[in-house]
Protein backbone atom coordinates (compact mmCIF):
# COMPACT_ATOMS: atom_id res chain seq x y z
CA UNK A 1 0.00 0.00 0.00
CA UNK A 2 2.81 2.36 0.84
CA UNK A 3 5.62 2.98 -1.27
CA UNK A 4 8.25 2.71 1.21
CA UNK A 5 8.89 3.79 5.02
CA UNK A 6 8.46 6.92 4.77
CA UNK A 7 4.69 7.33 4.09
CA UNK A 8 4.26 5.02 6.82
CA UNK A 9 5.96 7.71 9.03
CA UNK A 10 4.10 10.98 7.49
CA UNK A 11 0.64 8.74 8.61
CA UNK A 12 2.39 8.68 12.00
CA UNK A 13 3.15 12.35 12.07
CA UNK A 14 0.05 13.29 10.73
CA UNK A 15 -2.38 11.36 12.80
CA UNK A 16 -0.43 12.55 16.08
CA UNK A 17 -0.82 16.39 14.89
CA UNK A 18 -4.43 15.31 14.48
CA UNK A 19 -4.57 13.68 17.94
CA UNK A 20 -2.92 16.76 19.84
CA UNK A 21 -5.27 19.14 17.68
CA UNK A 22 -8.28 17.31 19.22
CA UNK A 23 -6.87 17.37 22.64
CA UNK A 24 -6.01 20.45 22.88
CA UNK A 25 -9.09 22.39 22.75
CA UNK A 26 -10.57 19.79 25.39
CA UNK A 27 -7.24 20.80 27.64
CA UNK A 28 -8.11 24.15 27.59
CA UNK A 29 -12.05 23.24 28.57
CA UNK A 30 -10.88 21.53 31.57
CA UNK A 31 -8.83 24.91 32.68
CA UNK A 32 -6.36 23.35 34.52
CA UNK A 33 -3.99 26.38 35.13
CA UNK A 34 -4.03 26.51 38.43
CA UNK A 35 -1.84 29.61 40.38
CA UNK A 36 -1.97 32.41 37.98
CA UNK A 37 -4.17 34.34 40.40
CA UNK A 38 -2.96 37.09 43.40
CA UNK A 39 -4.77 35.79 45.84
CA UNK A 40 -6.81 32.49 45.89
CA UNK A 41 -9.14 30.50 48.11
CA UNK A 42 -10.44 33.67 49.84
CA UNK A 43 -12.82 33.16 52.41
CA UNK A 44 -14.32 34.47 55.73
CA UNK A 45 -14.16 31.76 58.25
CA UNK A 46 -15.75 31.75 61.62
CA UNK A 47 -13.93 32.08 65.11
CA UNK A 48 -15.32 30.65 68.24
CA UNK A 49 -17.14 33.98 68.99
CA UNK A 50 -17.82 35.54 65.83
CA UNK A 51 -18.43 38.85 67.76
CA UNK A 52 -15.29 40.42 67.98
CA UNK A 53 -13.14 38.55 65.30
CA UNK A 54 -13.43 36.96 62.13
CA UNK A 55 -10.78 34.53 60.49
CA UNK A 56 -9.69 35.60 57.02
CA UNK A 57 -8.61 32.29 54.95
CA UNK A 58 -6.12 33.14 52.01
CA UNK A 59 -3.62 31.23 49.67
CA UNK A 60 -1.25 32.86 47.13
CA UNK A 61 1.88 32.07 44.94
CA UNK A 62 3.60 35.17 47.13
CA UNK A 63 5.33 34.92 50.80
CA UNK A 64 3.78 38.10 51.67
CA UNK A 65 0.26 39.76 51.24
CA UNK A 66 -1.70 43.05 52.55
CA UNK A 67 -5.09 42.63 54.44
CA UNK A 68 -7.00 45.97 54.45
CA UNK A 69 -10.31 45.78 56.68
CA UNK A 70 -12.90 48.89 57.50
CA UNK A 71 -16.42 49.26 58.44
CA UNK A 72 -18.45 48.86 55.53
CA UNK A 73 -19.50 52.08 55.39
CA UNK A 74 -15.81 53.63 54.89
CA UNK A 75 -16.38 52.44 50.87
CA UNK A 76 -12.91 53.35 49.55
CA UNK A 77 -11.06 51.79 52.74
CA UNK A 78 -9.81 55.52 53.46
CA UNK A 79 -9.97 55.04 57.47
CA UNK A 80 -8.96 51.21 56.95
CA UNK A 81 -6.21 49.32 59.03
CA UNK A 82 -3.81 47.77 56.92
CA UNK A 83 -1.64 44.71 57.73
CA UNK A 84 1.39 43.16 56.50
CA UNK A 85 0.37 39.35 56.80
CA UNK A 86 3.68 36.84 55.96
CA UNK A 87 2.27 33.45 54.47
CA UNK A 88 3.53 29.64 55.20
CA UNK A 89 5.04 27.88 52.99
CA UNK A 90 2.24 25.34 51.92
CA UNK A 91 3.34 21.74 52.83
CA UNK A 92 0.37 19.99 51.06
CA UNK A 93 0.55 18.50 47.78
CA UNK A 94 -2.17 18.71 45.07
CA UNK A 95 -2.84 16.77 42.04
CA UNK A 96 -1.92 19.94 40.02
CA UNK A 97 -0.22 21.80 43.11
CA UNK A 98 2.88 20.76 44.74
CA UNK A 99 3.94 21.87 48.66
CA UNK A 100 6.53 24.56 48.56
CA UNK A 101 4.67 26.33 45.51
CA UNK A 102 1.95 28.55 47.41
CA UNK A 103 1.45 29.80 50.68
CA UNK A 104 -1.25 29.62 53.09
CA UNK A 105 -2.68 32.66 55.21
CA UNK A 106 -5.05 32.36 58.24
CA UNK A 107 -5.31 35.71 59.66
CA UNK A 108 -7.63 36.33 62.48
CA UNK A 109 -8.97 40.37 62.47
CA UNK A 110 -9.64 41.19 65.95
CA UNK A 111 -11.44 43.95 68.20
CA UNK A 112 -13.70 44.00 66.14
CA UNK A 113 -17.25 45.58 67.07
CA UNK A 114 -20.53 43.22 67.14
CA UNK A 115 -22.90 43.22 65.22
CA UNK A 116 -21.41 45.48 62.31
CA UNK A 117 -20.38 45.12 58.47
CA UNK A 118 -16.91 44.99 57.78
CA UNK A 119 -15.47 44.64 54.38
CA UNK A 120 -11.85 43.96 53.38
CA UNK A 121 -9.65 43.05 50.47
CA UNK A 122 -6.43 41.92 49.84
CA UNK A 123 -3.39 42.66 48.17
CA UNK A 124 0.29 41.73 46.81
CA UNK A 125 2.93 42.91 44.40
CA UNK A 126 0.62 40.75 41.62
CA UNK A 127 -2.37 42.65 42.11
CA UNK A 128 -5.55 42.30 44.88
CA UNK A 129 -8.54 40.58 45.73
CA UNK A 130 -12.11 41.49 45.09
CA UNK A 131 -13.72 43.29 48.04
CA UNK A 132 -15.14 41.14 50.42
CA UNK A 133 -17.70 41.61 53.40
CA UNK A 134 -19.03 40.28 56.49
CA UNK A 135 -20.81 41.00 59.44
CA UNK A 136 -19.98 40.33 63.27
CA UNK A 137 -22.36 38.84 65.55
CA UNK A 138 -23.91 39.86 67.51
CA UNK A 139 -27.77 38.85 69.36
CA UNK A 140 -29.98 40.29 67.08
CA UNK A 141 -32.53 38.18 65.09
CA UNK A 142 -30.75 37.32 62.05
CA UNK A 143 -30.81 34.94 59.02
CA UNK A 144 -28.74 32.07 57.50
CA UNK A 145 -28.90 30.11 54.43
CA UNK A 146 -27.35 26.36 54.12
CA UNK A 147 -26.81 24.59 50.80
CA UNK A 148 -24.41 22.20 49.30
CA UNK A 149 -22.82 20.03 46.59
CA UNK A 150 -21.46 22.97 44.34
CA UNK A 151 -18.71 20.66 43.04
CA UNK A 152 -16.81 23.22 41.80
CA UNK A 153 -14.51 21.91 39.12
CA UNK A 154 -12.18 24.44 37.91
CA UNK A 155 -14.14 23.53 34.33
CA UNK A 156 -17.54 22.60 33.10
CA UNK A 157 -19.37 22.54 36.64
CA UNK A 158 -18.52 26.38 37.21
CA UNK A 159 -22.38 26.25 35.48
CA UNK A 160 -23.40 24.99 39.13
CA UNK A 161 -21.21 28.35 40.64
CA UNK A 162 -23.17 30.82 38.40
CA UNK A 163 -26.54 29.35 38.96
CA UNK A 164 -25.54 29.36 42.61
CA UNK A 165 -24.67 32.65 43.17
CA UNK A 166 -27.91 33.37 40.41
CA UNK A 167 -29.88 31.59 43.43
CA UNK A 168 -28.72 34.05 46.16
CA UNK A 169 -29.63 37.41 44.35
CA UNK A 170 -33.25 35.83 44.06
CA UNK A 171 -32.57 35.08 48.10
CA UNK A 172 -31.92 38.59 48.62
CA UNK A 173 -34.39 40.05 46.69
CA UNK A 174 -37.08 37.72 47.58
CA UNK A 175 -36.59 37.09 51.40
CA UNK A 176 -33.37 39.55 52.39
CA UNK A 177 -29.86 39.68 53.38
CA UNK A 178 -27.70 36.52 55.00
CA UNK A 179 -24.86 37.21 57.30
CA UNK A 180 -23.54 33.20 57.40
CA UNK A 181 -23.73 29.97 54.73
CA UNK A 182 -23.80 27.12 55.91
CA UNK A 183 -22.26 24.32 53.29
CA UNK A 184 -23.07 21.22 53.55
CA UNK A 185 -19.97 19.33 51.99
CA UNK A 186 -18.90 18.09 48.42
CA UNK A 187 -17.82 22.29 47.70
CA UNK A 188 -15.42 20.64 44.75
CA UNK A 189 -15.19 17.70 42.88
CA UNK A 190 -12.10 16.74 43.95
CA UNK A 191 -10.67 17.72 46.91
CA UNK A 192 -6.90 17.52 46.03
CA UNK A 193 -7.11 18.94 43.14
CA UNK A 194 -6.55 22.94 43.65
CA UNK A 195 -8.04 24.51 40.73
CA UNK A 196 -11.32 23.29 41.85
CA UNK A 197 -11.01 25.61 45.01
CA UNK A 198 -9.31 28.37 42.53
CA UNK A 199 -12.99 28.34 40.99
CA UNK A 200 -14.41 30.04 43.96
CA UNK A 201 -12.55 33.24 42.85
CA UNK A 202 -14.90 34.49 40.43
CA UNK A 203 -18.03 33.33 42.53
CA UNK A 204 -19.59 36.21 44.60
CA UNK A 205 -20.53 33.25 46.84
CA UNK A 206 -17.60 33.85 49.03
CA UNK A 207 -17.30 37.69 48.82
CA UNK A 208 -20.83 38.52 50.81
CA UNK A 209 -21.05 36.28 54.54
CA UNK A 210 -19.10 34.30 56.89
CA UNK A 211 -18.65 30.51 55.19
CA UNK A 212 -18.91 27.13 57.37
CA UNK A 213 -18.46 24.44 55.35
CA UNK A 214 -18.35 20.96 56.65
CA UNK A 215 -16.65 18.17 54.75
CA UNK A 216 -18.25 16.50 51.74
CA UNK A 217 -17.02 13.12 50.38
CA UNK A 218 -15.76 14.85 47.25
CA UNK A 219 -13.55 17.13 49.50
CA UNK A 220 -11.54 14.01 50.51
CA UNK A 221 -10.87 12.89 46.86
CA UNK A 222 -7.86 12.63 45.07
CA UNK A 223 -9.94 11.20 41.73
CA UNK A 224 -7.97 12.46 39.53
CA UNK A 225 -5.32 9.96 40.42
CA UNK A 226 -8.09 7.56 41.06
CA UNK A 227 -8.32 7.66 44.73
CA UNK A 228 -11.38 8.85 47.07
CA UNK A 229 -12.64 8.78 50.26
CA UNK A 230 -8.47 9.43 51.89
CA UNK A 231 -8.11 12.29 54.05
CA UNK A 232 -9.36 15.45 55.08
CA UNK A 233 -6.21 17.05 54.57
CA UNK A 234 -7.12 19.39 51.49
CA UNK A 235 -10.43 20.26 53.08
CA UNK A 236 -8.03 21.41 56.26
CA UNK A 237 -5.72 22.89 53.92
CA UNK A 238 -7.72 25.11 51.61
CA UNK A 239 -9.93 26.67 54.38
CA UNK A 240 -9.19 28.51 57.66
CA UNK A 241 -11.71 26.40 60.59
CA UNK A 242 -11.81 26.99 64.39
CA UNK A 243 -9.00 23.99 65.66
CA UNK A 244 -11.83 23.11 68.34
CA UNK A 245 -12.62 19.61 67.95
CA UNK A 246 -11.63 16.19 68.60
CA UNK A 247 -7.71 15.37 68.59
CA UNK A 248 -6.89 14.80 64.72
CA UNK A 249 -10.11 15.56 63.40
CA UNK A 250 -9.77 19.47 62.41
CA UNK A 251 -13.16 18.82 60.10
CA UNK A 252 -14.86 18.92 63.06
CA UNK A 253 -15.19 22.20 64.70
CA UNK A 254 -17.79 24.66 66.51
CA UNK A 255 -18.65 28.03 66.66
CA UNK A 256 -21.15 30.64 68.17
CA UNK A 257 -22.80 33.51 65.96
CA UNK A 258 -25.77 35.58 67.31
CA UNK A 259 -26.69 32.85 69.59
CA UNK A 260 -26.83 30.08 67.85
CA UNK A 261 -24.36 27.25 68.05
CA UNK A 262 -22.93 25.35 65.52
CA UNK A 263 -21.56 22.23 65.71
CA UNK A 264 -19.73 21.24 62.23
CA UNK A 265 -19.10 17.31 62.36
CA UNK A 266 -17.43 14.60 60.05
CA UNK A 267 -19.45 11.49 58.84
CA UNK A 268 -16.86 10.57 56.29
CA UNK A 269 -14.34 10.19 59.18
CA UNK A 270 -15.16 6.24 59.43
CA UNK A 271 -14.98 5.77 55.49
CA UNK A 272 -11.92 7.53 55.29
CA UNK A 273 -8.52 5.33 54.05
CA UNK A 274 -6.03 7.83 56.01
CA UNK A 275 -7.59 7.54 59.16
CA UNK A 276 -6.81 5.72 62.18
CA UNK A 277 -9.44 3.16 64.18
CA UNK A 278 -9.78 6.24 67.08
CA UNK A 279 -10.52 8.87 64.31
CA UNK A 280 -13.07 6.55 62.49
CA UNK A 281 -14.98 6.28 65.62
CA UNK A 282 -17.93 8.50 65.56
CA UNK A 283 -18.83 7.96 69.29
CA UNK A 284 -15.76 10.32 70.06
CA UNK A 285 -17.47 13.26 67.79
CA UNK A 286 -20.93 12.70 70.19
CA UNK A 287 -19.27 12.50 73.33
CA UNK A 288 -17.34 15.88 72.02
CA UNK A 289 -20.93 17.69 70.65
CA UNK A 290 -22.42 16.90 74.76
CA UNK A 291 -19.07 18.38 76.10
CA UNK A 292 -19.32 21.23 73.78
CA UNK A 293 -23.26 22.11 74.35
CA UNK A 294 -22.55 21.76 78.45
CA UNK A 295 -19.48 23.82 78.16
CA UNK A 296 -21.23 26.88 76.33
CA UNK A 297 -24.40 26.48 77.67
CA UNK A 298 -26.02 29.80 78.19
CA UNK A 299 -24.59 31.28 75.48
CA UNK A 300 -26.90 30.29 72.88
CA UNK A 301 -30.73 29.40 72.54
CA UNK A 302 -30.36 27.17 69.49
CA UNK A 303 -28.31 24.33 68.02
CA UNK A 304 -27.35 23.63 64.28
CA UNK A 305 -25.39 20.12 63.74
CA UNK A 306 -24.27 19.68 59.88
CA UNK A 307 -22.11 16.73 58.26
CA UNK A 308 -22.71 15.72 54.43
CA UNK A 309 -24.62 12.30 54.32
CA UNK A 310 -27.93 12.73 53.35
CA UNK A 311 -30.84 11.76 55.82
CA UNK A 312 -34.25 10.65 53.06
CA UNK A 313 -33.33 8.79 49.55
CA UNK A 314 -35.55 7.12 47.74
CA UNK A 315 -39.38 6.78 47.85
CA UNK A 316 -39.40 5.29 51.52
CA UNK A 317 -40.18 7.14 54.45
CA UNK A 318 -37.41 5.93 56.45
CA UNK A 319 -34.34 7.55 57.76
CA UNK A 320 -31.41 6.58 55.21
CA UNK A 321 -28.36 4.09 56.94
CA UNK A 322 -25.74 6.07 55.40
CA UNK A 323 -25.93 8.85 57.37
CA UNK A 324 -24.90 7.54 59.99
CA UNK A 325 -28.22 8.21 61.50
CA UNK A 326 -28.56 5.46 63.89
CA UNK A 327 -26.05 6.40 66.08
CA UNK A 328 -26.05 10.58 65.80
CA UNK A 329 -29.40 11.08 66.90
CA UNK A 330 -28.56 9.53 70.23
CA UNK A 331 -26.23 12.68 70.55
CA UNK A 332 -28.76 14.90 69.00
CA UNK A 333 -31.28 14.16 71.06
CA UNK A 334 -29.02 14.59 74.24
CA UNK A 335 -28.23 17.94 73.37
CA UNK A 336 -31.41 19.26 72.34
CA UNK A 337 -30.47 20.05 68.02
CA UNK A 338 -32.69 21.83 66.42
CA UNK A 339 -31.93 21.14 62.81
CA UNK A 340 -29.68 18.50 61.86
CA UNK A 341 -28.54 19.35 58.56
CA UNK A 342 -26.81 16.90 55.94
CA UNK A 343 -26.63 17.09 51.76
CA UNK A 344 -25.00 14.47 49.21
CA UNK A 345 -27.63 13.24 47.24
CA UNK A 346 -28.61 16.25 45.63
CA UNK A 347 -32.15 15.86 46.47
CA UNK A 348 -34.65 17.75 49.37
CA UNK A 349 -35.77 15.93 52.30
CA UNK A 350 -36.94 16.30 55.44
CA UNK A 351 -38.10 14.62 58.77
CA UNK A 352 -40.63 15.08 61.02
CA UNK A 353 -39.51 16.01 64.02
CA UNK A 354 -37.99 13.06 65.60
CA UNK A 355 -36.86 12.36 69.39
CA UNK A 356 -35.19 8.42 69.82
CA UNK A 357 -36.33 7.48 66.74
CA UNK A 358 -40.00 8.56 66.98
CA UNK A 359 -42.10 11.43 65.45
CA UNK A 360 -42.87 14.05 68.32
CA UNK A 361 -45.15 17.00 68.78
CA UNK A 362 -43.70 19.64 66.62
CA UNK A 363 -44.75 22.07 69.29
CA UNK A 364 -43.07 20.41 71.87
CA UNK A 365 -39.86 20.59 73.72
CA UNK A 366 -38.14 17.72 72.60
CA UNK A 367 -37.03 16.89 69.19
CA UNK A 368 -34.75 17.71 66.19
CA UNK A 369 -35.70 18.09 62.36
CA UNK A 370 -33.13 16.43 60.00
CA UNK A 371 -32.81 17.83 56.45
CA UNK A 372 -31.03 17.05 53.57
CA UNK A 373 -29.74 20.01 51.24
CA UNK A 374 -31.34 19.98 47.56
CA UNK A 375 -28.70 20.94 44.87
CA UNK A 376 -28.50 24.17 43.23
CA UNK A 377 -29.04 23.25 39.90
CA UNK A 378 -31.37 24.41 36.85
CA UNK A 379 -33.51 21.25 37.43
CA UNK A 380 -37.14 20.83 38.99
CA UNK A 381 -37.95 19.53 42.40
CA UNK A 382 -40.89 16.96 42.29
CA UNK A 383 -42.35 15.67 45.37
CA UNK A 384 -42.19 11.82 45.91
CA UNK A 385 -43.05 11.76 49.38
CA UNK A 386 -45.41 13.09 52.07
CA UNK A 387 -44.95 10.99 55.23
CA UNK A 388 -46.15 10.62 58.06
CA UNK A 389 -43.19 8.28 59.21
CA UNK A 390 -39.87 9.73 60.05
CA UNK A 391 -39.17 11.50 56.06
CA UNK A 392 -42.35 13.83 56.35
CA UNK A 393 -40.96 15.12 52.72
CA UNK A 394 -38.75 14.18 49.93
CA UNK A 395 -38.50 15.74 46.70
CA UNK A 396 -36.33 13.96 43.49
CA UNK A 397 -35.28 15.68 40.20
CA UNK A 398 -31.93 17.82 40.81
CA UNK A 399 -32.82 20.07 43.56
CA UNK A 400 -32.52 23.94 42.57
CA UNK A 401 -32.22 26.07 45.70
CA UNK A 402 -31.28 26.08 49.45
CA UNK A 403 -32.18 26.14 52.99
CA UNK A 404 -32.94 29.72 54.62
CA UNK A 405 -32.97 30.12 58.68
CA UNK A 406 -34.77 32.54 60.27
CA UNK A 407 -33.90 32.76 63.80
CA UNK A 408 -35.81 35.17 66.06
CA UNK A 409 -36.02 35.11 69.64
CA UNK A 410 -39.33 32.94 69.89
CA UNK A 411 -38.42 30.29 66.89
CA UNK A 412 -35.96 28.68 64.36
CA UNK A 413 -38.13 28.62 61.12
CA UNK A 414 -36.24 26.69 58.37
CA UNK A 415 -37.42 27.57 54.63
CA UNK A 416 -36.49 25.42 51.48
CA UNK A 417 -36.51 28.14 48.86
CA UNK A 418 -35.88 27.11 44.96
CA UNK A 419 -33.40 29.04 42.44
CA UNK A 420 -35.75 31.64 41.72
CA UNK A 421 -36.31 31.98 45.45
CA UNK A 422 -39.81 30.55 46.22
CA UNK A 423 -40.55 29.10 49.58
CA UNK A 424 -41.38 25.52 48.71
CA UNK A 425 -41.46 23.96 52.18
CA UNK A 426 -41.21 25.09 55.67
CA UNK A 427 -41.01 24.14 59.06
CA UNK A 428 -40.36 26.03 62.75
CA UNK A 429 -38.74 24.98 66.00
CA UNK A 430 -40.10 27.41 69.07
CA UNK A 431 -36.91 28.60 71.21
CA UNK A 432 -36.78 25.68 74.53
CA UNK A 433 -34.02 27.62 76.21
CA UNK A 434 -33.47 30.86 77.79
CA UNK A 435 -33.74 34.09 75.29
CA UNK A 436 -30.49 35.19 74.06
CA UNK A 437 -31.79 35.76 70.57
CA UNK A 438 -33.04 39.53 70.49
CA UNK A 439 -36.06 40.16 68.04
CA UNK A 440 -38.78 38.53 66.64
CA UNK A 441 -38.26 39.23 63.41
CA UNK A 442 -35.35 39.52 60.80
CA UNK A 443 -35.19 42.46 58.41
CA UNK A 444 -36.92 41.77 55.69
CA UNK A 445 -35.83 42.16 51.59
CA UNK A 446 -32.77 43.94 50.79
CA UNK A 447 -34.10 44.71 47.59
CA UNK A 448 -38.27 44.78 47.28
CA UNK A 449 -40.17 43.09 43.94
CA UNK A 450 -40.52 46.69 42.52
CA UNK A 451 -36.90 47.86 42.76
CA UNK A 452 -34.58 48.14 39.56
CA UNK A 453 -32.74 44.79 39.61
CA UNK A 454 -29.03 45.17 40.67
CA UNK A 455 -26.68 44.20 37.70
CA UNK A 456 -26.31 40.68 38.22
CA UNK A 457 -30.21 40.55 39.30
CA UNK A 458 -30.70 40.99 35.39
CA UNK A 459 -28.83 38.23 34.92
CA UNK A 460 -31.25 35.80 36.43
CA UNK A 461 -33.03 33.59 33.36
CA UNK A 462 -36.71 33.97 33.95
CA UNK A 463 -37.70 31.77 36.78
CA UNK A 464 -38.51 28.05 35.70
CA UNK A 465 -42.12 26.59 36.00
CA UNK A 466 -41.21 24.31 39.64
CA UNK A 467 -44.37 21.98 40.40
CA UNK A 468 -45.65 23.08 43.72
CA UNK A 469 -45.79 20.97 46.42
CA UNK A 470 -47.68 17.14 45.49
CA UNK A 471 -47.82 17.74 42.07
CA UNK A 472 -46.83 15.48 39.37
CA UNK A 473 -44.76 13.48 41.88
CA UNK A 474 -42.86 11.19 39.96
CA UNK A 475 -41.09 8.17 42.04
CA UNK A 476 -37.87 7.89 41.12
CA UNK A 477 -35.39 4.89 41.88
CA UNK A 478 -33.49 5.80 44.96
CA UNK A 479 -30.50 8.12 44.02
CA UNK A 480 -26.71 6.42 44.05
CA UNK A 481 -24.40 8.67 45.77
CA UNK A 482 -23.67 11.85 44.42
CA UNK A 483 -20.92 10.03 42.00
CA UNK A 484 -24.01 9.50 39.68
CA UNK A 485 -23.58 13.38 38.83
CA UNK A 486 -20.26 14.10 40.21
CA UNK A 487 -17.96 11.48 38.20
CA UNK A 488 -18.66 13.39 35.29
CA UNK A 489 -16.28 16.46 35.81
CA UNK A 490 -13.23 14.13 36.04
CA UNK A 491 -13.91 13.41 31.92
CA UNK A 492 -12.72 17.08 31.82
CA UNK A 493 -9.21 15.78 32.24
CA UNK A 494 -9.63 11.88 31.64
CA UNK A 495 -11.42 11.86 28.38
CA UNK A 496 -9.02 13.66 25.80
CA UNK A 497 -6.26 11.73 28.14
CA UNK A 498 -8.27 8.18 26.49
CA UNK A 499 -9.07 9.71 23.10
CA UNK A 500 -5.10 10.60 22.15
CA UNK A 501 -4.11 7.76 23.69
CA UNK A 502 -6.50 5.23 21.31
CA UNK A 503 -5.44 7.10 18.39
CA UNK A 504 -2.06 7.03 18.65
CA UNK A 505 -2.67 3.01 19.42
CA UNK A 506 -4.96 2.47 16.44
CA UNK A 507 -2.40 4.47 14.61
CA UNK A 508 0.77 2.52 15.32
CA UNK A 509 -1.17 -0.56 15.12
CA UNK A 510 -2.13 0.23 11.06
CA UNK A 511 1.36 1.60 10.58
CA UNK A 512 3.02 -1.39 11.73
CA UNK A 513 0.35 -3.82 10.03
CA UNK A 514 1.09 -2.09 6.46
CA UNK A 515 5.33 -1.93 7.12
CA UNK A 516 4.62 -5.78 7.74
CA UNK A 517 3.20 -6.40 4.76
CA UNK A 518 5.84 -4.55 2.50
FE1 LIG B 1 -22.43 15.79 45.98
Amino acid sequence: MFKNKRSGLWIVVVALTLAVALAVPMFAGAAISTNDNPVNLVMTNPTEDCKTSMMINWHSPLAQCTISYTTADDTEFANATTVNVDGVAGTLDYFDLKAGKYYKYAYTITGLTEDTQYIYKISNTSGESAVYTFKTAGTNAFRFLSMGDTHADGGSRYTYVTQTTKMLNNVVKKIGAYDLIIFTGDYVQTGATYNNWVQWNDSQLTTSAVMSLTIGNHDTDNRDAGSKRISNKWFVNSLSNPVNGPDGLESVYWFNYNGVLFLCVDTLAPEMSEFTSAQKNLATQMQWMKDVAAAQEGKYQYIVVYQHNPYGLGSSDEMASWSYYSQMYKACDAIGADFVLGGDNHEYSRSNRLYNNQVVDAEGDVGSYYVTNPMVTSGSMNRVVEGSGLIATRYAGAGTGCTIFNVTEESITMQLVNQAGKVIDEVSVPSRRDAVVVGTEVAGPAVSDDATPTPAATATPAPEATPEPGDEATPTSAPSDDNTAGDKGNNDIILPIVICAAVVVVVAVVVVVVLKKK
